[in-house]
């Protein structure tokens, strides 16, 4: 029997909590017993996602825009201050962008790799001097399968996913031999409300559940052995592969 890791009381900080994925590793790492940090710009969504877990006095509702330096330094301040630490971070936020190539502006090129890709980069940055003090330090980047292959319309987002992608294989090695996990899940349509923007030709039959995201979350945050997970694809069980 493998030996798993007891997350009560440890401490998580999860972008894009406010919504769809994000809300459900939250949900689902609130279940461990875990404390958790909940990033998004939305308030509201923020303490809907606390008020779910069932325990919101241990959740610590921060709407911050992570796009900004200032809003970055201010979460870093509140998990040194309040939580006095970190053990899990997990870079979700994102943001779809389902346009022509040369209808791309300059302006939603930069937007979008300042969302899914800048941000994460300074958030892993930041926290690593916490995540060393941790004795179950994991890092959680939610890519896509755009990640790995092109789509018709996505040049923007598939470079940005491209670009994470990257990003974490490279810290993984980097900081595997000091126990840090650094791991990426690579969704294929997944139905929350991102979806209808990114891939409004999809039905929502047959989507992956943001739930079933949240499991492999769980899975690797929880599971520590010899074996570590270099990166998960998720794609859909029905319809055309890759989607
Ligand atoms: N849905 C899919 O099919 C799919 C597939 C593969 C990968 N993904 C990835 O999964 C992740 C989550 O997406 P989702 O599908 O759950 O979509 P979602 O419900 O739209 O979630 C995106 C979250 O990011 C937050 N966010 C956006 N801009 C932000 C900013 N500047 N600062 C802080 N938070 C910000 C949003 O909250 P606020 O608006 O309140 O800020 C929202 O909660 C993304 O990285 C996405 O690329 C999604």
């Amino acid at each position: 029997m493998l030996k798993t890791v007891d997350l009560n009381g440890k401490r998580a900080l999860i972008t894009g909590a406010g919504s769809g994925i994000g809300r459900a590793i939250a949900l689902r790492l609130a279940e461990e017993g875990m404390k958790l940090a909940l990033v998004g710009r939305s308030a509201d969504k923020l303490m809907r996602t606390a008020a779910l877990t069932g325990r919101p006095l241990d959740m610590l509702v921060l709407p911050t825009d992570i796009t900004t330096a200032r809003g970055i330094d201010d979460i870093m301040h509140i998990m040194e201050g309040h939580f006095r630490g970190l053990d899990v971070l997990v870079n979700n936020a994102g943001m779809a962008l389902n346009c022509p190539f040369e209808e791309t502006s300059d302006e939603a090129f930069d937007k979008i790799m300042a969302l899914n890709v800048k941000a994460p980069f300074v958030l892993c940055k930041r926290s690593l001097k916490l995540l060393r003090q941790s004795d179950c330090p994991t890092i959680i980047n939610i890519g896509s399968v755009t990640a790995h292959q092109g789509y018709v319309q996505q040049a923007a987002y598939a470079a940005s996913k491209h670009a994470l992608l990257g990003l974490t294989k490279s810290l993984a090695r980097e900081v595997c031999g000091e126990g840090i996990r650094v791991h990426m899940i690579s969704p294929g349509g997944v139905y929350t409300d991102m979806i209808a923007v990114a891939r409004p030709d999809l039905s929502p039959e047959g989507m992956i559940q943001p739930e079933e995201v949240a499991e492999l979350a769980a899975y690797l945050v929880t599971h520590r052995g010899n074996a570590v997970v270099d990166e998960i694809r998720l794609h859909r069980a029905t319809k055309e592969p890759f989607q």
